[in-house]
Order: structure tokens, then sequence, then C-alpha cells
């Protein structure tokens, strides 16, 4: 095997030690992981071992930017505070000599295996001259990775003819009847995502099963980071399709998440397809990855960001990339609901509530922040339009606003400081004339829980620092039936 100078996990660890000073605070979450510098995208490895939650990330630690990728490492006993532990991959061998990208940890006789894309650049155009196999680090002590010497595990030969030669990557590996799966994302040439799936008795020696299922013309026109899960008796297919086609106000980023239920025969490889649904319905949200818990709760956790738009962090703050909250899913019927962990209640400080005032206009509240839980259900009445304003302050505002006659939740960020602004809306019906809205807000992020979960809104909102106010605002009359405010360290 031969060695590459130039990245090594070494360096990047002194390097991000000398760098951390740097650091500009502004934007810097207070609740929610991010790179300890540089930069970070898709969540990589999610999982309890040893009772501890271990999340790996795509992480580049020399600039705010992408570069070749390694994977930053981060523990937690609660899934709200991280704790960083050292690098955990470089791309330093010869089978990921361009980067580790995008993979998943099993553990297996008390070892924290890895299994993850060995990216390699075949040529002078970087975009398009590539390979990609996949390979397997194991770890003792789940700190020190050894990749394994015989990497890759699974090999550009044993890619179907008929697929992607080059797109063939973020392998999501899973137990099942007495062995391991890996599911693998790739593409058919022709502008339909699809993926693979490979079985091993070892985490070794990897067999071709078949694929999965493929895009027909819908989804997309490659599909990365999947993964397949059971959940409430069902199976659940998740994935990241690439330049999907919106449908309606669904999946209108550059890039979608998506869930679909269905039946997996394991024999072969098939996934039947019955019913999809957007994962998150705001502007930032990618790449999310699950694991079951220990408590057997299925979490799913995201890249809080999305490819191609502007990041502010980029320039001049010597970071960039965050994780959205993990997020509990369960099956109710046909439809999976999310849900901030539990353990998130537990950073609640200073409560504020209010019930039952009647809206009409504009009500500017006494308390406000750029940290915290608001918990408010409104009810309709004769009201246009409802809502709140988040981030208030200096021509500044993040506004949630109900319809009833469309029946839209409006996330808007026009308004919302430097950085990217639009609009997301998700068809979300009212219960008895009701909305319940559960809010994260956290420096530069804002995450929407509409109802028990079954709608969630996500999006990256960069305003000033003197921007926090929160305003609720009817146009026509209705009731606040509750409130409840928490700020949350
Ligand atoms: C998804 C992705 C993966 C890849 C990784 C590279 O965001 O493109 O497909 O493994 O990022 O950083």
């Amino acid at each position: 095997m031969t060695q590459t100078i130039e990245y090594t996990r070494e360096r990047a660890d002194r390097f991000i030690r000398e760098s951390k000073h740097l650091l500009r605070p502004d934007y810097r979450l207070n609740y929610h992981l991010m790179a300890e510098f540089g930069w970070m995208n898709d969540p990589n490895g999610f999982v309890q071992y040893n009772g501890e939650y271990h999340l790996f990330y795509q992480h580049y630690p020399y600039q705010p930017a992408w570069g070749p990728m390694h994977w930053g490492h981060a523990v937690s006993k609660d899934l709200i505070k991280w704790e960083y532990l050292p690098v955990a991959l470089a791309p330093d061998t010869e089978f990921d000599s361009g980067g580790c990208f995008s993979g998943s940890a099993v553990s297996k006789d008390g070892k924290l295996f890895l299994m993850y894309t060995g990216h390699v650049v075949t040529g002078p155009d970087k975009d398009s001259d590539y390979k990609q196999s996949q390979g397997i680090a194991v770890s003792e002590d789940g700190v020190t990775f050894k990749k394994h010497p015989l990497n890759p595990v699974i090999g550009y030969d044993q890619i179907p003819e008929w697929v992607s030669q080059k797109d063939f990557r973020d392998p999501k590996v899973f137990e099942r009847d007495g062995c391991y799966y890996v599911v693998i994302g790739s593409n058919d040439g022709a502008g339909n995502g699809l993926v693979l799936v490979y079985r091993s008795d070892d985490l070794m020696n990897w067999t071709f099963v078949g694929e999965l299922a493929r895009s027909e013309g819908r989804f997309g026109d490659n599909w990365e980071c999947p993964d397949l899960f059971e959940l409430g008796g069902k199976e659940v297919f998740m994935l990241s399709p690439q330049r999907m086609p919106a449908q309606g106000e669904q999946y209108r980023n550059l890039h979608s998440t998506m869930t679909v239920i269905g039946a997996f025969d394991g024999k072969t490889g098939r996934f039947d397809m019955e019913k999809h649904a957007q994962v998150d319905h705001g502007f930032d949200f990618y790449a999310p990855q699950s694991t079951l818990d220990e408590k057997g709760r299925r979490i799913v956790i995201g890249w809080m960001d999305m490819w191609e738009t502007d990041m502010p962090t980029q320039n001049g703050h010597y970071w960039a990339g965050a994780m959205s909250l993990p997020r509990e899913a369960v099956l109710h019927g046909d439809r999976i609901l999310y849900r901030p962990v539990a353990e998130i209640e537990n950073y609640r400080l200073n409560a504020y509530w209010e019930t039952d005032i009647q809206l009409n206009g504009v009500r500017e509240l006494p308390v406000g922040g750029d940290c915290y839980e608001l918990e408010v259900v409104f009810e309709a009445e004769q009201a246009e339009q409802f809502g709140l304003k988040l981030r208030v302050g200096d021509g500044e505002e993040t506004v949630l606003s109900y319809r009833p006659d469309d029946q839209l939740l409006r996330f808007n960020r026009d308004r919302s400081g430097i950085g990217p602004g639009g609009e997301r809306r998700a068809l979300t019906r009212l219960e008895d004339g009701k909305l319940g809205l559960r809010i994260f807000v956290d420096k530069s992020s804002v995450e929407v829980f509409v109802g028990d979960g079954e709608i969630v809104m996500t999006g990256r909102i960069y305003p000033g620092a003197a921007s926090k106010g929160i305003h609720l605002f009817a146009n026509g009359a209705c009731r606040l039936v509750s409130l409840r405010k928490w700020d949350i360290k």
C-alpha cells in the first residue's frame, strides 16, 4: 500500500488544535454539532457503542469549504452535548487518496467497524474523473481506527456493468437474518438514481445481491446516502436523491431527502416502494443517516445545510456546516413522524408561558433570544393568516405563517439577515382548528416541528446578534391557546 504524504490524521488534529482560536463565534450553534474547525457535511457512522453515541462526519479541517474528505468524530452521552475526539480517518491510502467519503458504523465482537467510500481522482477534471470503492476501518477502543490492509472490500470489479462505474458510494451496513447487508448509492448513467445491495457474513467478503430500487425518471438522477431500516413493523428506505424534480410544494431544494415505506426482500435485494414522503420540508437538510439506539429508538440526523447554497460563515469565520437536532422517527399509520429526541428537554431554562390570548395584529413577547425552544398552539378562528416572527430586530425577521385557506405553513427567510432568502411551504392540516408548533432556534438555525412531528422544516439564517425579538401576529381574529418558551443552554 503506497502512502500519500499530504494528509494524515495527526496533521489534521494538529492543524485543528493550532487554528481553533481563529473561529469567529457569531453564528456558532449552542446545542447542535459543528466541526471543531473548518468544514462539515454528511453525518457518518452514527452508532451507539459501549453506551455512548458516536457521530462521525464528512470533514475538511483545512478550509471552511469542501476538500479531500476526512472523518471528524464526536461522542455524546445524550445526543445533545458532544465532545470532539481525534479525526478518525484521513485520505492517506491508495484506495481513498481523494477522500474518505460517507459511510456507516456497526459494532461486532466488541469492535467498532466503519465502512466508507474510498474516492480516487483519476484525471485532470476532478468533478468527472474519479472512481469509488468501499473499505473498512476497525477500532478496538472507539477512538483510533485502523484501515483494513485488504481495502477495498467491495472493489471496482464488483460494480455491475449496467450501472455507473464512477458513482458508487455511501455504504450503510445493517444486520439482518444473521448476516450483514449494505446498501450503496449509484445511478444507471442515464438519469436515474439507484441503490445496490451486497451481503456478507464477516464484513470483509461481499457478494452482490441485486438492485434495491431505482428512480424511474421521477426521483432524481443520482442517489446518495441510502439507509434501510425497520420502523413500527414496516420497512423504510431513506435516501438523498440529487436533482429530483419538485412535486408541487415538495422537493423544492436542489437535492432532496426522501423516505419510502415498503417491503424488502433479502434474497433478491428488491424493495417494493409503496409510499414516499419528504423527510424535511425546509431549506437545509440533506444526507440524513439513522441509527437504532439501546432504548430501541430509531434516530435520524441530517446535515443542516444544502449543497451549492451560500454559507456566510465560509467567509472569514473559519467554519461551515452543522448537524440538525437528532430526531426520533416513529411510524404512525403510513406516515413517519419526527420528534426532537427527549433529551433536549433537559437543557430547558427560564420557562416563560402565556395562555388564552386573543390575537389581532402584532403582539411582541416580553422575552426573546437566539437560543431557545418555543411551543405554541394557535386556534385559527377567523384569521386569514397568523404566525410568528423570530429573530426580529433592525429590519430583520424570520417569518413562520399559516393560512387556513390554502393550508400552507410558510417559512420565509427573505429578511433573515445575510445569507440566502426564500420561502418553503408545507401542506399542514389544522387539528380541531388548531395549529401546534415546536420551534428550535439556535444562533443560525431554525427547526420547526408541526403537530406530532408530521412535518419538519429546517433552515439556516444569519441575522444580526441583536435581532432577538419574538412577535406573534394575526390578520383577523385568532386565539393563542398557549405559548411556552425556554432558553436552551
Ligand atoms: C452527500 C455526498 C456523498 C459523498 C459525500 C462527499 O452529501 O455527496 O454522496 O459521500 O457527500 O463528501
